[in-house]
């Protein structure tokens, strides 16, 4: 069995041979830190989109769900703070010229101790790193790096530049005659598209305080060090929801959601040792509480989702500058006032790589007279790209034509796929690969009783059924 950094390479490789995941624009040697979707890949995503919108949106009494422009007037970054603050320190080795994000270089190093058997030095080391970022200590940080001889990847010396702020925002400009045209922004957040639509949200739905605004949709930040897959994109999607709330209430509400949020990654199937919570030390300009989900992923414990406690910053912030009042007349305190807001925010592209993660498993399958194995993606059912595979045992005989009804039947209630090529045994193997859950297979007996033999993905029992029982069959599971 795969483990680490073995196994999320085999991860890696896995998603570009099964149509998962594949470099942007590989043909010119792929775009750092930009990754496309395949057609087993975006099926993937979609349906975690899916679960995530229903979950957050239908099934909520008051969450309602919009979808932004990804451009914006440039003065809601002004407003948001993103102009002035949306930078991280960053270090430059100067023998390689290669910039790192201090805290990625140093959580580099982190692992490489915990690694090494050094879990307590490491832990001390996340610790200080913690205290000296809360208190903006760039000199500090720099004597910890080099404290600790931490190495440059590339050049493998530690001959570091002093330690500065960059902004990570991407810009771009608006207009075609390049003097009339103005800088705007590619977002770094899916979130302002919520706050500066807050009125009018509120308004036309007649929402009252307690209630939430949900989107989802790509947000960009040019990423220095843009390592580890899909975890740490330039371009990436997240999936953002913002609850307004009275003021004074926001200890309560961002307990509510951590829990909430916690019972949403648990109904993933992914067991509770997997998660863990990271209250943050240093709080990003905009937050008075802030944690984060952990995974533990192949590569360790990350960040998966953000909950944050954004007090009435960003609203109070978009009023001063549009000087348009964005407050909320509450009827029960017969007051006006700005909503605090707690923030729920997942990475999509992370939760897909989560999926993956604890999905992907290599299973030794020899016998005492023959060795196989497999890899098979043990998506829960509802997460799965295709649901169901139907496959005729020959291509002759009337076997096809039956099996074309099933999929007549089915394919308009979930995602099959039809394939009459190659041995059964490899067409299961390949339906395992691609995490299908259910396959069917119709055999000369089939034409005789209407039965068919499905297989199941995970135990690979198969049972004799009725043709009329597939539909409800895989519905039972996917819903
Ligand atoms: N609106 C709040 C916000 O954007 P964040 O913690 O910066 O908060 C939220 O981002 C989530 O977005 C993260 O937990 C992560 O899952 C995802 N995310 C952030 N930067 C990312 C990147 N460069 N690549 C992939 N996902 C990213």
């Amino acid at each position: 069995m795969a483990n680490d950094q073995v196994k999320f390479q085999a991860i890696i490789a896995h998603c570009k041979e099964y149509g998962f995941i594949f470099p942007s624009s590989e043909i010119y040697d792929g775009l750092s830190a930009v990754y496309d979707y395949g057609q087993n890949g975006s099926e993937l995503k979609k349906n975690i989109r899916d679960y995530w919108w229903k979950t957050m949106t239908q099934l909520q009494d008051n969450i309602v769900g919009i979808d932004a422009a990804i451009f914006m007037h440039p003065t809601t970054w002004k407003a948001s703070g993103h102009v002035d603050n949306f930078s991280d320190p960053m270090i430059d080795n100067k023998d390689s010229q290669k910039r790192y994000r201090v805290d990625h270089l140093i959580e580099g190093f982190a692992d490489e101790l915990e690694a090494a058997g050094k879990k307590e030095e490491a832990t001390t080391l996340l610790a200080t790193m913690d205290s000296l970022l809360a208190q903006n200590d760039f000199e500090g940080i720099k004597n910890l790096i080099e404290e600790k001889k931490i190495r440059c990847m590339i050049s493998g010396t530690a001959n570091w530049s002093d330690v500065r702020q960059f902004n990570l925002m991407f810009s771009t400009q608006l207009g075609s005659v390049s003097d009339e045209a103005s800088e705007i922004y590619l977002r770094p957040e899916t979130a302002q598209g919520i706050f500066v639509n807050f009125l009018n949200v509120q308004k036309t739905g007649r929402l009252k305080i307690p209630f939430g605004i949900a989107q989802t949709g790509k947000a960009f930040r040019n990423e220095i060090v843009a390592r580890q897959f899909i975890f740490r994109m330039r371009e990436f999607e997240q999936m953002e929801m913002q609850f307004f709330i009275r003021p004074g209430t926001q200890k309560e509400w961002y307990q509510y959601w951590k829990d909430v949020r916690m019972k949403w990654h648990l109904s993933l199937g992914i067991p509770a040792e997997k998660y863990r919570f990271h209250d943050h030390v240093k709080l990003a300009h905009y937050a008075d509480a802030a944690c984060d989900i952990e995974y533990e992923f192949p590569i360790g414990f990350k960040e998966v989702e953000g909950i944050h406690s954004r007090t009435d910053f960003d609203l109070k912030n978009h009023q001063e500058y549009s000087r348009k009042k964005l407050t909320y007349f509450d009827t029960e305190l017969n007051q006006h006032y700005i909503p605090y807001v707690i923030e729920t925010s997942i990475g999509l592209d992370r939760t897909v790589l989560m999926i993956l993660s604890e999905a992907y498993q290599e299973e030794d399958l020899s016998t005492a007279d023959k060795k196989d194995s497999r890899v098979v993606l043990k998506f829960p059912p509802k997460l799965a790209p295709i649901k169901l595979a139907i496959l005729p045992l020959v291509k002759k005989d009337g076997l096809p034509d039956l099996a074309k009804k099933i999929l007549a039947d089915c394919r308009g209630h979930f995602r099959c796929f039809y394939e009459e090529k190659d041995t059964i045994g490899k067409r299961y193997r390949r339906m395992d690969a691609i995490g299908t859950p259910f396959s069917v297979t119709i055999d000369y007996q089939s034409l005789e009783d209407q039965t068919v033999t499905i297989r199941h993905r995970d135990s690979m029992q198969q049972e004799r059924i009725p043709v009329s029982k597939i539909r409800e069959i895989v519905e039972k599971e996917i819903l």
